[in-house]
């Protein structure tokens, strides 16, 4: 089997509520990332991106991750893996130094970067991610680069993530049970993002909601910054969980009908169609119309995004996401998704699939593999060799953002 070295192979892992995602990509010459591995399996150790069982989860990363391995015929020896929940909390913090030889260095940066993450936190949690949004030079605002500039005053605004110090060493715990190294611990929402929104979006204004099985988890951009992330704890096993409560049948077989027969909006569902619906114990099939499982699908989806909006409001970004809306995860695939998203938000909504990489079409056309495909983005990102390679913008900051949370857990 082929060395990861030999063929520069990352490997990103998605232990999401519902399943656990494997993608291997190969870095081509010319630098771009060509998907050539895919590994998937039932995760049933977590609960709301918590891992709940250790067992269930370790064996769940091993499967994926070995699938994955198969088909790109290789032996992965590390991971960059994500990381949600309801435990993540985030804010924007900002911190100022003083430029110490006329013009901005790195060691300044560094310096800035440092007061702005000096910030309490409550004892449970640890930083998971400083990432940079603008430096203010002598009061000159919007600076992506600084290094360089002159001034006396350095200003940092920074967007800080932190976790449960014992969710994340969960998810280290099960990842080496599996003889794995854990390159990065990534917050899943901001892989996702990276994966599936677009530069211009990233500038005007734009809100992704990766719509999963356990939560949905919001990353807002401006500016070409992150500057606001949540976790809301609705997705899609609550749509699941209404169509079993409703239609008086068992779990497994509420969610094969959700996707195969569901949709979010009644006009995307022929009336007249007739579904059998299994019924619990010895109790016979019953028949039922589709437009009665679109009357239980979208009151749903449409409190996701009532909720969704209202913290939009809350944060006081609505007004400021002119890119309107992206969807990605699983969650998103329902028919008739976009069209509803598009009532409650009143802006324009897209679906996100992965983009910018190549490679297999059931990894790069599925949204349910924005995650994992965006663990790879970043950590190639954020790879020393190519960050100095641009030597300034996004992938510098991303590679020095790595640095500065390294060592966190
Ligand atoms: N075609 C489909 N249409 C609608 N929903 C779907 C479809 N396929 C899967 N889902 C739903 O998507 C959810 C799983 O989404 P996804 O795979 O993105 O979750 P996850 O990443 O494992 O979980 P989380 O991100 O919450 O930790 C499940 O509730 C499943 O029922
Ligand atoms: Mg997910």
């Amino acid at each position: 089997m082929a060395r990861r070295e030999e063929r520069k192979l990352l490997v990103g892992l998605d232990v999401g509520t519902s399943k656990c995602a494997a993608v291997v990509g190969q870095i081509t010459p010319d630098g771009e990332v060509e998907i050539v591995g895919r590994g998937e399996h039932a995760s049933r150790g977590m609960n709301r991106g918590d891992v709940v069982n250790i067992e269930q989860t370790t064996q769940a990363i091993k499967r994926a991750v070995e699938n994955a391995e198969h088909m790109a015929n290789c032996r992965a020896q590390s991971v960059y893996v994500g990381i949600s929940g309801t435990h993540i909390r985030s804010f924007n913090s900002t911190g100022v130094a003083p430029v110490r030889a006329g013009s901005v260095s790195e060691r300044d940066v560094d310096s800035v970067m440092d007061a702005a993450r000096a910030i309490a936190i409550p004892a449970d949690q640890k930083i998971l991610h400083v990432i940079p949004q603008e430096f203010v030079v002598d009061g000159r605002e919007g600076i992506h680069d600084p290094i360089g500039m002159h001034g006396v005053r350095l200003e940092a605004k920074v967007h800080i993530v932190t976790g449960s110090i014992s969710a994340a060493q969960n998810i280290y715990k099960c990842v080496e049970s599996c003889g794995l190294k854990v390159d990065k611990l990534i917050l899943q929402h901001l892989a996702s993002s990276y994966a599936t929104l677009l530069p211009d979006e990233r500038d005007l204004g734009v809100c992704m909601v990766d719509i999963g099985g356990g939560t949905s988890d919001i990353a807002v951009f401006r500016g070409g910054s992150i500057r606001h992330t949540a976790v809301l704890p609705i997705a899609g096993n609550q749509v699941t969980n209404d169509i079993s409560v409703a239609f008086r049948t068992p779990a497994p077989y509420a969610e094969e009908l959700k996707v195969q027969y569901g949709v979010a909006l009644p006009q995307f569902a022929a009336g007249h169609e007739e579904i059998e619906v299994r019924g619990v114990g010895d109790q016979p099939p019953r028949r039922l119309s589709r437009l009665t499982l679109a009357e239980v699908i979208k009151p749903r989806y449409e409190e996701l995004f009532r909720f969704v909006r209202r913290e939009l409001h809350r944060s006081e970004w609505y007004e400021l996401i002119g890119g309107g809306v992206v969807l990605t995860g699983a969650s998103a695939q329902m028919p008739g998704v976009v069209e509803l998203a598009e009532q409650v938000f009143e802006l324009p909504v897209r679906i996100g699939m992965p983009h910018n990489v190549a490679g297999l079409k059931d990894v790069t056309r599925n949204p349910a593999y924005a995650t994992a495909v965006g663990l790879l983005l970043y950590g190639r990102q954020s790879r020393p060799q190519v960050a100095r390679a641009a030597n300034q913008g996004f992938g510098y900051w991303m590679q020095r953002a790595g640095e500065w949370f390294k060592g966190s857990f």
